[in-house]
């Protein structure tokens, strides 16, 4: 037994690798193991060694055993702080810089506004950017041949009746026709617009309008006028002023053009507001009573208002830039200024 366990050992004292114990274990304890088959020469020994032998049999295994469980620790250790050592990390080393996107600052100009009007009880909808000529302009009080489609040199899918909307207006046909002259609405609308503009500082063939449109009974420019003066007071700060100037669209009556108060020069004029002292920043009316009627509302009961925004335009004022395409240009570093700006 003595023995046994001197060579046990010194085979532990020769291996490496959690591998090779397997093989060692196998040798001294597997079933046909060097100490396992002493077991077998219990029953030849005269009765009065079996006690001993037996008693140091079991020793013999406990001691192997042991042998065995510290050798396995002690590679298993060995393994672990190879490991670490090779995959140490130099933590002087200064670290890469991943660069980080921001929000594209047009979607979170529609997010602010969405989030506003939301809480004042507005719907979030959304319309097909392929539309008919029919949502886009006829309903809408702009029959064809009508100049005022001029304004809105529009892209042709199919013939004349299939276009890309020049406006979301067609929206706020789709929402009237859902309500069925019954339901009061208050939905905005943020969506693409595409027209045949030529891409400059100030103009793109495609862009992203606000569309709002409220629909109930005893509806007055009066409440136009407020709701839009709490929309520029969110996005412009508490100073921000606001006025009406009339215009012309022909599906609101009266319609007007809304100003904000240059929020660059505080009014005194510069060459933001082009020493106006104000800035346009969306249309809006009075629905006019003929698109009322052409949406199934009758304009003796109901009346409503509608404002169409421009995304870009809205956020070119916040930010201070001067140039459209900025926009498109998917430049990281230009939302990481914005995001500067904004911070500051
Ligand atoms: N759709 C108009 C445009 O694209 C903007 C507009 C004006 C929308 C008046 C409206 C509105 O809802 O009432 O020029």
């Amino acid at each position: 037994m003595e023995n046994i366990l001197e060579e046990l050992k010194n085979d532990l004292n020769e291996i490496k690798k959690e591998h090779d114990l397997n093989e060692i274990k196998t040798k001294y304890l597997g079933k046909k193991g060097r100490i396992t088959e002493l077991s077998s020469q219990i029953k030849d020994l005269p009765n009065e060694e079996k006690k001993t032998f037996g008693a140091n049999l079991n020793k013999l295994k406990t001691e192997a055993t042991n042998l065995l469980e510290t050798k396995k620790e002690e590679i298993e250790t060995e393994i672990l702080n190879k490991k670490l050592e090779e995959e140490s990390i130099d933590i002087s080393l200064p670290s890469t810089k991943i660069p980080m996107g921001a929000p594209n600052i047009v979607e979170k100009i529609v997010e602010e506004v969405e989030e506003l009007l939301m809480s004042m009880g507005y719907d979030v909808v959304d319309g097909p950017e392929i539309e008919k000529d029919e949502y886009n302009f006829e309903m809408l009080n702009l029959p064809k041949g009508h100049p005022a489609r001029d304004a809105q040199d529009t892209f042709y899918i199919e013939g004349e009746e299939l276009l890309l909307r020049s406006q979301t207006s067609p929206v706020q046909v789709r929402t009237m026709l859902e309500g069925k002259g019954e339901k009061p609405i208050r939905m905005i609308c943020p969506g693409k617009t595409y027209r045949r503009d030529d891409d400059d500082a100030t103009h793109s063939h495609q862009f992203m309008q606000i569309e709002g449109l409220l629909i109930d009974k005893n509806v007055s420019l009066s409440d136009l006028k407020g709701t839009f003066d709490v929309i520029a007071k969110h996005l412009f700060g508490e100073d921000c002023k606001t006025r009406f100037r009339p215009s012309y669209y022909p599906f609101t009556e009266p319609s007007v053009e809304t100003d904000i108060s240059c929020h660059s020069c505080k009014g005194k004029g510069c060459n933001i507001c082009k020493n106006t002292g104000w800035i346009t920043v969306s249309g809006a009316g009075m629905v006019h009573p003929n698109v009322l009627k052409n949406c199934g509302y009758d304009p003796k009961e109901w009346q409503g208002f509608a404002f169409g925004f421009g995304a870009e335009r809205l956020a070119m004022l916040k930010y201070g830039i001067d140039d459209l395409r900025a926009f498109y240009m998917t430049d990281i570093r230009e939302t990481k200024n914005f995001d500067r700006k904004e911070a500051e």
